[in-house]
């Protein structure tokens, strides 16, 4: 289930609440602001995003080992550009700007700020003046990633220059006597060359970090934090059949077995074998109680005669949301839900008192709850990545294939299934996109994309079966390579791959006779066809 709502009823715990050693990125509008976090977390050390103007005072509260600043579309003369709390310089924890974060630094320490003589994008060789600590390790020379219009032209009078380019004489510098460094390339992005090494220097050898945060130990917060919580009483989890809501109900199983009911609700729109895998899996594995509600012909009659994607998608919600909330008021004293919201999800959506503002992103809410259902929410991976939380479920005992599942639409086939859906269409679909995914399992490329299905389109053409003409139905593969699914490029799936699923489906899949693929990007396509 995706879990897109922040419900102000959620208890916010205070941010790293539960670590002993934390690094801070404060965010001012990077796109690379949660990737500098998650290169950070690839040490051992816990590090979450907050406010660009979080006060000095609170950071104080905070105690984090180190502070990084992260870069931003803005310029530092440009009206009402994101500025810090002045007073975070005095703190004596150690400071990292990056690009922007640099430029604040040096703009606020009395250095000067100004355009370079050329906008910079992309790599420059880079040499190393000092190794301060932070270049430890590093080649005196390497190639780092530019990607600025300002840069400091002068260095505030106690700061000197610790790395040169070509054209940015300051690409790195650093305070005489205190811990505050600035780098105007991007450690974070891979085309920076010993990067990770660069962020490693800083929160081991500059903050004192031990690296000792570890995914086991915070499940282990997570249980206690879970159990202190719940008491004695019950707490509802959706299961989707996806990782976050597998990982969530694996963490309620083992934190407080049977006082969990997880409701498994089978809309008739999922793949093949999926609802059994999913009923075994539970049923078997983890003492939690159970609910499968088989809603298939619920579902089939709501959108019968339907063709409008846009309505297929908002029945589809209503209704889960319908038979959720039916099957929830049957179990007594609950008082909790258990929701897979994720760390990204937090950041967007604005939902951590001291995190950034949200962003505006469109995001597909089918399969969320609303508010009024009126209860507490537990959301025990709010602090987690995607990666991370693959790695908890790996931990809990979740099987391999499960934590590596491409991501699964909450509209399921629905949207697979262009057109009117039927019963008929829907076996048609998922006998197709089963072989689709065997196939790439076969070929070993399962893992290579990160989304991969069959798609039954409304058209009709002319085949040849023997000595009989057919006029059957035409499927379509996707196959997608993408970061963060917001863009995508089509797979370059080898050609004895597609031969093998056109062949497969066209002799095995009965009333399809033509089997195209989708060589579409996103932007402009979308990667699903509705
Ligand atoms: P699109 O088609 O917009 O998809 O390029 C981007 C990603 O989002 C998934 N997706 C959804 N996920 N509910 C979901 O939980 C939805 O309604 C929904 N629609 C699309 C899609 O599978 C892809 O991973």
């Amino acid at each position: 289930m995706s879990a897109n709502t922040t419900s102000a009823k959620h208890a916010a715990t205070p941010i790293g609440a539960t670590v002993d050693e934390q690094v801070l990125v404060l965010d001012f509008g990077s796109q690379t602001a949660q990737l500098i976090a998650r290169r950070v977390r690839e040490n051992n050390v816990f590090c979450q995003l907050v406010r660009h103007d979080l006060p000095a005072s609170r950071i104080r509260q905070i105690a984090p080992k180190g502070l990084i600043l992260s870069g931003s579309p803005s310029s530092v003369y440009g009206k009402g550009s994101p500025q810090p709390d002045p007073e975070i310089f005095n703190l004596g924890i150690p400071i990292l700007g990056i690009c922007y974060g640099m430029q604040v630094t040096c703009h606020t320490q009395g250095g000067e700020v100004a355009p370079g003589q050329t906008r910079e994008f992309g790599h420059a060789p880079c040499r190393v003046l000092s190794s301060s600590g932070l270049f430890d390790g590093v080649p005196q020379e390497f190639q780092v990633w530019m990607s600025h219009g300002d840069q400091v032209r002068d260095l505030p009078s106690d700061f000197e220059p610790i790395a040169t380019t070509e054209t940015c004489p300051h690409a790195a510098a650093k305070h005489r006597t205190k811990p505050i460094f600035g780098l105007q390339f991007h450690p974070e992005v891979t085309h920076t060359e010993h990067g990770g090494q660069l962020l490693s220097n800083f929160v081991k050898k500059v903050c004192g970090c031990r690296g000792s945060w570890r995914i086991s130990d915070f499940i282990e917060s997570e249980i206690t934090g879970i159990r202190q919580r719940v008491g004695n009483n019950r707490v509802i989890c959706g299961l989707s059949g996806g990782v976050d809501s597998s990982v969530v109900a694996a963490l309620l199983a083992k934190s407080i077995g049977d006082q969990a009911s997880c409701i498994f609700v089978d809309n008739g729109l999922l793949r093949l074998g999926e609802a059994e895998e999913v009923r075994d899996r539970f049923s078997q594995h983890f003492k939690t109680d159970l609910h499968v509600v088989d809603a298939r012909q619920r579902f089939l009659d709501e959108l019968a005669g339907v063709k409008d994607p846009q309505q297929k998608r908002k029945i589809i919600g209503r209704v889960f949301i319908e038979v959720f909330r039916h099957e929830a008021k049957s179990i007594p004293n609950a008082k909790f839900l258990a929701q897979g919201t994720l760390y990204p999800d937090v950041i967007e959506s604005g939902g951590s008192p001291d995190g950034p503002a949200a962003t505006i992103k469109t995001h597909h809410n089918v399969g969320g709850l609303p508010d009024e259902l009126g209860f507490e929410l537990i959301e025990p991976l709010r602090d987690l990545f995607k990666d991370e939380v693959r790695q908890m479920g790996l931990e809990l005992g979740l099987p391999e294939h499960l934590i590596w599942r491409h991501p699964f639409p909450g509209p399921g086939l629905a949207v697979r299934c262009l057109g009117e859906i039927t019963d008929k269409k829907l076996t048609t679909l998922r006998q197709a996109d089963a072989i689709v995914i065997e196939e790439l399992h076969r070929a070993g490329l399962y893992r290579q994309v990160q989304q991969a299905f069959a798609v039954l389109l409304p058209v009709q053409s002319v085949g040849v079966m023997g000595d009989d003409r057919t006029y059957e139905d035409a499927v379509a593969v996707r196959a997608v390579q993408t970061d963060d699914f917001m863009t995508a490029d089509w797979f370059h799936l080898p050609y004895d791959v597609l031969q093998r699923i056109s062949t497969r489906i066209t002799n095995s899949v009965r009333g399809v006779n033509r089997v195209v693929y989708d060589i579409s990007s996103k932007p402009p396509s979308t990667i699903e066809w509705e």
